[in-house]
Order: C-alpha cells, then sequence, then structure tokens
C-alpha cells in the first residue's frame, strides 16, 4: 500500500529518490540507477540543475542539434535547436539552405512593449474613479522609481498606465493596465513586482483620499500579474523570391508550386481545423529555439495561439503572396524574449546557444527565432503540396523504429540503405528488419512494439 508522504522537499536528494523507487517500482536498485546515470559528471554542474527546481532527481535528456546556413538580415546562423522530434531541425536546415540561394530571411521588429494587470473589483462611482486614477498616476510612477532605475538606464521601463472599465463584463471589474519596456530581459519579475507596487500605492491613496465613501473604499485587488498575451511584442519575418525561382519537388512547375504553396496557407487562415496544425508545425521551430536559448516557451506558446485568434477566429501565423511574379511568404508572431537574466547566464548549453548565435540582443532573437518557425513552416508546406510529409518524416523517424527493434548498428546501417529509395512505413521498417535478422514471423515483434 503506497503511503502519502510530509516533508518530500526537505528529503536530501538521495533520500527522495529512494522513497520514491520503493514506492513507485518493483525494481528499486533499476530505477536509481537509471536516475544516477544521468546526474552530470561534474557535480557543480549537475548542483545548478539540481536547484533549477524543487525536488530535482536527475536530468531530462533531450536531443541539442544545429540548423546550419540560415541567412537572416544578410548575416550567416548557425541555429541551436533542442526538440526531439524526429524531422524538425532536418526541416529547418533543408529550408535554410533553399533560401541561403534565394535572398534569405529579412526581419522587422514591429513592437516590443509587454503588458501587465492589476485586476480589481470597485463598486462605486465611476467618474470618481476616473478623475482619483488621472491624479494619482504620477504617485504611481513615483513609487516605482527604485524598481525601474536599473531599467530605465538601460532604456526601458514602465510606458503608460491606464485604467480600464470592465464593468460590462463582470460586475465591479477594473483594471489598471501597464505597459512596459524591458530590453533585453524578458521582464517577467520585474513587471510583477511593479504591479505590485501599483496595487498598494493604488489602495493606499484610495483610502486616504476624501472623494470616496466607506463602501467605495472597499475595493478588492484580484491579482496582480503580467499578461503572457504580447499583441504589442511583435516580430516579422519574410522570404520572398521571383516566381520563376521557385522549385517544388516532384518535377511540378514553381508556378503550380506557388500556387498550391498559396493555398495550403490560405486554407490555414480560413480553416481552425488546419490552422492548429500548420501552426503546430511553425512553433516547432519556435519552441527548439526557444528552449535552446533558456526561454519560456510555454510563455510563447500562449501568446502565439491567443494572436492567432485575435480576430475572432483560429487562423495561420503565416501568410503568403504571389504578385506581379513574386512570391513573398511570411510569419507574424509575439514573441516576449530575453537575452539577458532568466537562464541565461546560468544554464552552460543556454550560454553556449547564445553565443553559438553570437550573444543576440532580445530583438536579434526575436528575429531568429521567427525566422526558424518561418523555415519549418515552408519546410512543411513544400512537402506537403508536393511529395507528402510521410517520405521525409518517416525516413527521419526510421531511426527511431530500428532502435525500438533493438536494431544493432550493422542492422541499422543495411536498413537505412535499403529504404533510401523507399517509402518508409512502420510495418514495412520491421519486416525489413526480420529480414535482416532472419525471423520468420514478423507479426510476433509487431505485436510487442
Ligand atoms: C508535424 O510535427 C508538423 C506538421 O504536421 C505541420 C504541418 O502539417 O504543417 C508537418
Amino acid at each position: 500500500m503506497r503511503q502519502a508522504i510530509k516533508g518530500f522537499s526537505k528529503l536530501s536528494k538521495e533520500a527522495k529518490i529512494e522513497w520514491l523507487s520503493d514506492q513507485y517500482f518493483e525494481s528499486p536498485e533499476d530505477a536509481i540507477a537509471l536516475l544516477k546515470s544521468y546526474w552530470h559528471l561534474d557535480p557543480k554542474v549537475q548542483k545548478l540543475h539540481d536547484e533549477f527546481i524543487e525536488n530535482t532527481l536527475s536530468n531530462y535528456y533531450m536531443p541539442f542539434g544545429v540548423a546550419p546556413n540560415f541567412k537572416i538580415n544578410g548575416e550567416l546562423f548557425t541555429i541551436p535547436m533542442a526538440i526531439e522530434e524526429s524531422s524538425v531541425v532536418a526541416a529547418a536546415a533543408k529550408s535554410a539552405t533553399y533560401w541561403l540561394e534565394r535572398g534569405g530571411f529579412k526581419t522587422t521588429i514591429i513592437s516590443t512593449k509587454k503588458v501587465g494587470h492589476v485586476h480589481f473589483i470597485y463598486e462605486g462611482d465611476e467618474n470618481k474613479l476616473q478623475s482619483f486614477f488621472r491624479e494619482t498616476k504620477a504617485i504611481l510612477f513615483r513609487d516605482t522609481e527604485e524598481l525601474t532605475a536599473n531599467m530605465r538606464a538601460r532604456g526601458g521601463g514602465i510606458i503608460d498606465l491606464k485604467l480600464i472599465n470592465k464593468t460590462s463584463d463582470m460586475d465591479g471589474y477594473w483594471q489598471i493596465e501597464a505597459l512596459f519596456e524591458t530590453c533585453d530581459s524578458m521582464g517577467a519579475n520585474f513587471i510583477n513586482s511593479c504591479l505590485e507596487q501599483f496595487s498598494q500605492s493604488f489602495q493606499r491613496e484610495l483610502q486616504a483620499s476624501a472623494q470616496f465613501s466607506a463602501q467605495e473604499k472597499a475595493i478588492q485587488v484580484v491579482m496582480c500579474i503580467l499578461s503572457n498575451y504580447t499583441p504589442e511584442c511583435i516580430v516579422r519575418s519574410e522570404v520572398s523570391c521571383k516566381v520563376e525561382e521557385l522549385n517544388g519537388d516532384s518535377g511540378i512547375s514553381p508556378e503550380e508550386f506557388a500556387q498550391k504553396f498559396q493555398r495550403a496557407v490560405r486554407i490555414a487562415e480560413i480553416e481552425p481545423y488546419r490552422a492548429t496544425t500548420h501552426n503546430k508545425g511553425i512553433m516547432n521551430g519556435i519552441d527548439a529555439v526557444i528552449i535552446a536559448t533558456g526561454n519560456d516557451f510555454r510563455a510563447v506558446e500562449a501568446a502565439s495561439h491567443t494572436y492567432a485568434a485575435r480576430n475572432g477566429k483560429y487562423s495561420s501565423l503565416t501568410h503568403c503572396e504571389v504578385k506581379d511574379g513574386i512570391f513573398r511568404f511570411w510569419i507574424e508572431v509575439p514573441l516576449a524574449l530575453g537575452t539577458v537574466g532568466g537562464l541565461t547566464r546560468l544554464h552552460p548549453m543556454v550560454k553556449f546557444s547564445l553565443d553559438l548565435l553570437q550573444q543576440p540582443n532580445a530583438e536579434q532573437l526575436m528575429g531568429i527565432v521567427a525566422s526558424s518557425g518561418l523555415a519549418q513552416n515552408f519546410a512543411a508546406l513544400r512537402a506537403l503540396t508536393t511529395t507528402g510529409i510521410q517520405k521525409g518524416h518517416m525516413k527521419m523517424h526510421l531511426l527511431n523504429i530500428l532502435n525500438q527493434l533493438e536494431a544493432t548498428e550493422e542492422e541499422k546501417e543495411s536498413i537505412v540503405e535499403y529504404f533510401k529509395d523507399k517509402v518508409v512505413s512502420h510495418s514495412a521498417a520491421v519486416n525489413r528488419f526480420c529480414e535482416v535478422r532472419g525471423i520468420k514471423n514478423p507479426n510476433e515483434i509487431k505485436k510487442n512494439h
């Protein structure tokens, strides 16, 4: 019978592992050995990882790969990507090379503002609150001066404060909305600290004001929190070339490829079922770089999908135009990123990734990440509208299938060679594996895998 545990977080790492292995595993020794085999050899590096979160037991590996040949605003980059999906890095690299020969990616920062709110309930006279806010705004700025000093020295800080009436959505619901510039940091802690200060100052001033009745003074601050939706922190990346310079695979003409490609994008613009998969492919390229550079992929995911639905219907993050013989393909996406703070100076692989990217600032990183997303989408749509996705996808997945079958290196080499000019499917791979190994009945193997 399993026991609940009190004070788990206070146990040493060894004791946590022991408890867990005893409680949940048939062979505790194997569980312990596995967890320990993933510890870093250098105890100092391991300690760093242990201290990123609570209750760390071990590390969880993800492949770290690179996609070379990205020409972005005329400069060449090799982009670091941390991702487990077999075909993502290959697809990014393929697109990068394709566009390298056609002028590369061009990026534009459209805006870099972030936003946060004090959400509160006020049940009183609206005009009084509006005029009180106007009078108090300068005090809110003044009270955060200490918090914002460093950020202001770097050219950032609080840009604006607004009072927003949300009472038509919920009785008594108001917001103080704050706009921030956080320069090269993602700025979550900075924003939340400022918001909590606004809340305190606002309540203090309200209590001291003679304008309000006791009932009006009884506001309730529900919460102070940044918004991960950043429609004013947007980057665009685009590629373009003459239609005649395009080549699809499978021998279709450049004109037909351009038309089919544009239709594929249009379908994602108008059909949420397709848009979701289309954008998922974009996020393959975005998240992999976000993780490699120590940024918050959940925040980026959340913002991207809200942005994709900003017009009331979920739609594509990329767009395509074919006009006057020119093919243009672009992405616009909210990316609130940091290249200082957070994990950027702590995680050795994040440091490595940022060095590889030549220490970009946040705006440059936005351009690189958006280009990775666009490249990924281009590769997916190019395959989907020509050869079909499975050809490339399954080729990359073949090694996973063979590893699951515990094929030897020699077997893998011969089977990969065999599939060079054939379509891979799971059962074709198992059948070939059985032939190579001399197994008579592939069904036995299929049942177990
Ligand atoms: C798979 O991870 C991503 C794709 O489905 C994206 C797409 O369909 O555009 C290939």
